[in-house]
């Protein structure tokens, strides 16, 4: 019934607002019949498939143009199907699952041989259980855990709702399932644990600070490519990391200092080239523009908003986007790892 070529049309499931579980049947038969579905998480929606089914897989990196290096996240509903994906668990990295699954959490682990070679083509698995509701009931209504990618064709910021989502890759997949705006809006914190120590490789919503609580202070490292740019040939922990992320068309520039300073090159600038601001609320006063988005206040409503603003800039057509940085500290290192990637490390350090 979902077979078809490139003009496959999609099927919609609106679970906005009603909590109508037998609407989850068209895609879970999907998923079976080694189709791809959209679905929310709490993080960002992914685009799905069997993890066993080799096929299904392999369109997942069709559909978003995915290089096939980079390995996927294969998502569990409950800790009874951990064992299908991963094998070797150490102590600590139990631990860190028990405190942070389900959760914005993946963790990266020795992988069980019979998940398909298009997952990863590493030992390792990332595996995370997410909190969603609707993807729990999607996996567990399927029977097999779900590989999935943020929803996005590959490069361009994650889909956060659908509205944002299906132009890129509603005609590539068998159902999409509509939940209105996802609540974090970055994806998971990546984690893998290296010598009983733990390595951040994506900050997320699941905090160094968080991590420390568990497995004590001192034993919780950022990866330097969170940073940092990747060089070409570096070898690299998460293959994700060398590929380019969340850039608009048109060139961006994370301002980043203290409050004032930052108010004030973003003015200065603006003296000179047609900018488009990107800014918190608190600010938008102080800037003699209409080209302007603000981001919210808060970090929540930070890392809320931020990929929807990302994918609004281009139609703008400024000479550049200025964007008001954020301190790296708790959730702000997620928000400012994913704006570094869009300026594609371009700072204005002030
Ligand atoms: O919140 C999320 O994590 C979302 C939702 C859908 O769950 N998923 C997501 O997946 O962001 P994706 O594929 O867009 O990002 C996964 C990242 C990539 O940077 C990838 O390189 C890294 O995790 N990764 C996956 N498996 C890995 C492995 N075995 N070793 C190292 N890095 C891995
Ligand atoms: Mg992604």
């Amino acid at each position: 019934m979902f077979r078809g070529k490139s003009e496959m049309k999609s099927k919609y499931v609106d679970l906005k607002t009603k909590k109508d579980w037998k609407l989850l049947e068209e895609p879970i038969q999907a998923i079976q019949q080694g189709e791809l579905v959209i679905f929310p998480t709490e993080t960002v929606y992914g685009v799905g498939a069997n993890c066993f089914d080799e096929q299904a897989v392999e369109k997942i990196y069709k559909a978003k143009g995915r290089k096939s290096d980079n390995p996927l996240i294969v998502h569990i509903a409950n800790f009874e199907m951990l064992s299908q994906v991963a094998t070797n668990i150490s102590e600590i990295e139990m631990k860190l699952m028990k405190a942070f699954c389900p959760g914005p959490f993946t963790i990266i682990l020795p992988k069980q041989e019979n998940i398909a070679k298009a997952v990863t083509m590493l030992d390792t698995v990332g595996v995370r259980m997410p909190s969603n509701e609707i993807a729990i009931k999607l996996i567990e209504g399927a029977g097999v855990p779900i590989a999935a990618p943020s929803a996005n064709i590959s490069g361009k910021p994650s889909g956060t709702r659908v509205e944002d989502i299906k132009e890129e890759l509603g005609d590539k997949v068998a159902c999409i399932i509509d939940a209105g705006m996802v609540d974090i809006g970055l994806e998971s914190t990546v984690v893998r644990v290296i010598e009983d120590k733990v390595k951040i490789l994506r900050p997320g919503k699941i905090t160094k600070e968080e991590m420390e609580k568990v497995v004590g202070k001192g034993n919780v490292l950022i990866d330097e490519h969170v940073l940092e740019e990747t060089k070409t040939d570096e070898p690299v922990l998460s293959p994700g990391m060398k590929y380019r992320h969340y850039a608009p068309e048109t060139k961006c520039a994370l301002v980043y200092g203290k409050e004032e300073n930052v108010i004030k090159k973003i003015q200065e600038i603006g003296r000179e080239k047609e900018i488009l601001v990107i800014c918190k609320n608190r600010n938008k006063d102080k800037y003699n523009t209409e080209d302007m988005i603000t981001m919210g206040d808060t970090l929540e409503e930070i890392a809320h908003n931020i990929f929807r603003i990302l994918r609004e800039v281009d139609k703008y057509q400024k000479e550049i986007v200025l964007i008001e940085g954020v301190e790296k500290e708790g959730l702000g290192l997620a928000i400012y790892n994913r704006l570094l990637r869009a300026c594609e490390f371009h700072i204005i350090n002030c």
